[in-house]
């Protein structure tokens, strides 16, 4: 029996599995990350803390399963997409990294939109604060020192390569979220890296996620028990090789994610761009295929947030509480937007707000209206991929946020759309890592390999809410509108 090795570098944490031919998981282990914010729009982590997390995973997993780790003979790749990973001559970090919700690029942004429509289109989507291209051209006026220091530039999923084979490489999802690739060619885009003014030799070779991207080094393997030769395939951007865990690879084919951030993806096997709506027409994780995907930078972390503010430690107890006195929508609205939003507002200054406190308002129904304010946003998710000409008609569900049943039946009315749960699927990204791991063996089986996992649950909508929640995403969106000017004034 052979195992594979799935790595998702997520933003909260960095998760880890083995997994074997049977596609059962012999180990996991996980270590966290922390972010830091220096600054009101700035998102950061230090890029130190990226290895020393998976290598304590790793180390763990060494200790407690020495037998499947000698098992291992391929190793996938799975990250956070977006961030600004700059390395020096000697391939050492040169800053922090600018994370996927850092909102400082918005003015570089903004001038990147102005080229166009057709360029927007070729990239998947027009430039928005977050992605690699803006924070470039922010770094290069506001830190030149910075980036005449740079070498070369990555993405964080593919500074793990670099430390487990020493290759330079990205594959075509993950590049996708730079805004320097032409997704159609899955090749890097000459036009956008002339309207940066990127010198192209900063750039990795682009590797497809489901090939090799090289082997791991000699003193890696010894360190975690590995048999020499395992080999590295190239991995993906973490939505898509979430997809890819589930089998959300054929057209049509669509998934909620709610980690840290959230998303409503849809598998494509065409590009297909719809960038007047922001939604991300991006390259899959496996060759030959693309995804539309409506892209929301707060997912479960409102719940973290919520709670942590509440002083509410046990999570599931507090979901409890709330489920318990729950009758009804809630009469208060919570916008959930604690860092920016790119789909569908394109607004990195929008904030969280609590709207309509009275004396006697509990928690609960705090809680309750924070996971509703997510469940709305992704209903505004899922009308601007119906405005792209996407529709969604059923969906599975993945994430951290996944693993509450309560939130999920919220989710499947408020969108009025039925949810497949699946057995183990909070681990999502790091199992597809797993996968693509396999595929880059050379496996002919692709169809068994990339399988929809177990169904545990299917949850569907309940027709009374459904109708109950309409008017409340009205007042949820009216009262983004009549706000919207006053975080960009907030900002100022
Ligand atoms: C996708 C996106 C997130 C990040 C963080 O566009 O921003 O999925 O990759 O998880």
């Amino acid at each position: 029996m052979t195992c594979t090795i799935g790595i998702d570098l997520g933003t909260s944490a960095a998760k880890v599995v083995v997994v074997d031919e049977r596609q059962t998981v012999r180990a996991a282990a996980e270590a966290p990350l922390a972010t830091s914010r220096p600054s009101p729009l700035a998102s950061e982590q230090d890029c130190h803390s990226w290895w020393a997390a998976v290598g304590s995973a790793l180390d763990r997993i060494a200790a407690e399963a020495p037998a499947a780790m000698a098992e291992v003979v391929a190793i996938g790749l799975s990250g956070q997409m977006h961030a600004t990973v700059l390395l020096d001559a000697a391939d050492r970090p040169i800053r922090p990294a600018m994370l996927w919700n850092d909102g400082r690029a918005h003015a570089e942004a903004d001038e990147l939109k102005r080229l166009g429509p057709e360029l927007a289109a070729e990239l998947g989507v027009p430039a928005l604060s977050g992605f690699t291209a803006p924070k470039l051209l922010w770094l290069a006026r506001h830190e030149p020192q910075t980036l005449a220091r740079t070498r070369a530039l990555l993405l964080p999923k593919d500074l793990i390569r670099l430390h487990l084979t020493g290759e330079h490489a990205t594959d075509p999802s993950d590049a996708a979220g730079t805004w320097l690739l032409d997704e159609a060619r899955r090749t890097w885009s000459a036009r956008a890296i002339a309207a940066v003014g990127l010198d192209p030799a900063l750039l990795p070779r682009l590797v497809e996620g489901s090939a090799p991207s090289g082997t791991v080094r000699p003193e890696i393997a010894a360190r975690f028990g590995l048999r020499p030769g395992v080999i590295v395939a190239g991995g993906g951007g973490d939505t898509m090789v979430g997809g890819v865990g589930i089998g959300a690879v054929e057209d049509g084919r669509a998934f909620v994610g709610l980690s840290t951030s959230a998303q409503i993806f849809v598998a494509a096997n065409a590009h297909r761009p719809a960038p007047e709506r922001l939604v991300h027409a991006f390259c899959h994780a496996i060759p030959g295929r693309w995804c539309q995907m409506a892209a929301l930078l707060n997912g479960a972390s409102v719940l973290s947030a919520i709670a942590h503010l509440l002083g509410a430690a046990d999570i599931p107890a507090l979901l409890a509480e709330v489920e318990h006195q729950f009758r009804a929508p809630s009469r208060l609205l919570v916008l959930p937007y604690l860092q920016g939003e790119r789909t569908p507002h394109d607004d990195p200054y929008a904030r969280g707000v609590v709207f309509g406190l009275s004396g006697d308002t509990s928690r609960a129904e705090v809680v309750q209206a924070a996971l509703e304010g997510v469940a709305f946003s992704l209903a505004d998710g899922r009308d601007a991929l119906a405005a792209g000409g996407v529709r969604v008609d059923s969906a599975g569900i993945i994430g951290g946020g996944a693993r509450s049943r309560f939130w999920t039946r919220l989710i499947a009315s408020v969108l009025d759309v039925p949810l497949r749960v699946y057995a183990g699927a909070e681990r999502g990204p790091a199992f597809g890592a797993a996968r693509l791991a396999r595929l880059a063996l050379g496996a002919d089986d692709w169809p068994a390999i990339l399988a929809e996992p177990p169904i545990t649950e299917t949850i569907a909508p309940d027709p009374a809410l459904a109708d109950a929640y309409r008017p409340r995403i009205d007042a949820f969106r009216r009262l983004y509108r009549a706000l919207r000017p006053e975080f960009a004034e907030a900002a100022r």
